[in-house]
């Protein structure tokens, strides 16, 4: 019998796992539970003896991976899989998945949630400003900056995207203008929401020189992750540019410094909270489990995200 572990320090939601259990169960698989978990020594005991593990953005590095003295699939329920050393998994022969698409509307939804916050002057009963007829810019036209656009155009926002891995037509065909250049995208809108994932290239990549090209009442919108934003770089831009401000899914390192200098021109989410719905946890935590059902039956291996 297989032993699958979903190891959640932000646990899904209820309907969610009661559905993985569900799922696993009619397959004759055991699913166990780690929730809110505190330490990585509780992680360590709990994927010691199990084939499968679903995780969020919980940290599977080295010493867990090869904890996992029967690990044979990691799967992040999510996009993001920064937080699974992917060299030591292909190296004790782990497969990584992530369930690309499942929980980008969620993410979608809270970017607006923060626009509308910021722009709306934090609801403190001072006069704001509307959305509709303002540019954004999409930077990386994947699944959640797919659905970005969608609900940019219900704003009646001008929506434009650029992402050097998608086709300018692909980008087009949904109504956006593709632009050519990271910088065309920085200059020509004033509202940017971020879809980079967090690597070697992108990290601290977003800095006062590309924020500098924004026009006046700039807002970045970053639902992507704090590592590709150059903090130190930000904090002396935002208090060169009174006008810009700057909305956050999960806090920076320095957060104590907005709080100090630039009050009502920022917001920061305690946790992690761009894919945390119901909706979001079902979609991810089903397609996770599936995943692992057809890796073990079948040898699927559609979602692998390691070499
Ligand atoms: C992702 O990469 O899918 C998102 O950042 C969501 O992360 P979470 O599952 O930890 O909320």
């Amino acid at each position: 019998m297989k032993k699958v572990l979903i190891a959640t320090e932000k646990p899904f939601a209820k309907e969610a796992v009661d559905s993985i259990e569900s799922i696993g169960k009619n397959v004759g698989y055991e699913v166990v539970k780690l929730e809110k978990y505190t330490t990585k020594e509780e992680l360590l005991a709990a994927v010691a003896d199990v084939d499968a593990m679903i995780i969020r953005s919980d940290k599977a590095d080295r010493d867990v991976i090869n904890a996992g003295k029967n690990l044979k699939i990691i799967v992040r329920a999510g996009a993001g899989y920064d937080n699974i050393d992917l060299v030591a998994a292909s190296e004790k022969g782990v497969v990584a998945m992530n369930t690309p698409g499942q929980n980008s509307n969620a993410v979608a939804e809270l970017a607006f949630g923060m626009m509308v916050y910021n722009a709306r002057a934090s609801f403190n009963g001072s006069s704001g400003t509307e959305l509709r007829n303002k540019t954004i810019g999409i930077h990386a036209y994947g699944n959640v900056g797919k659905y970005v656009a969608k609900i940019a155009k219900g704003f009646g926002m001008e929506v434009y995207a650029y992402d050097p891995f998608v086709k300018a037509e692909d980008i087009e065909a949904d109504g956006v203008k593709a632009l050519n250049s990271v910088e065309e995208l920085y200059k020509t809108c004033q509202y940017i929401s971020l879809h980079i994932p967090a690597n070697d290239k992108t990290k601290k990549s977003i800095n006062a020189d590309l924020l500098g090209l924004m026009p006046k009442n700039a807002c970045l919108v970053n639902t992507a992750r704090k590592e590709v934003i150059d903090e130190e770089s930000i904090v002396k831009f935002m208090e060169e540019r009174q006008d810009f401000s700057y909305v956050s899914d999960v806090a920076p390192d320095n957060a104590a410094v907005y709080a100090d200098k630039f009050a009502g021109r920022y917001f920061f989410t305690p946790k992690k909270m761009g894919a945390q719905t119901a909706e979001a946890n079902i979609n991810a935590g089903i397609a996770g489990i599936n995943q692992i059902i057809d890796f073990f039956e079948k040898g699927d291996i559609r979602f692998k995200v390691n070499k």
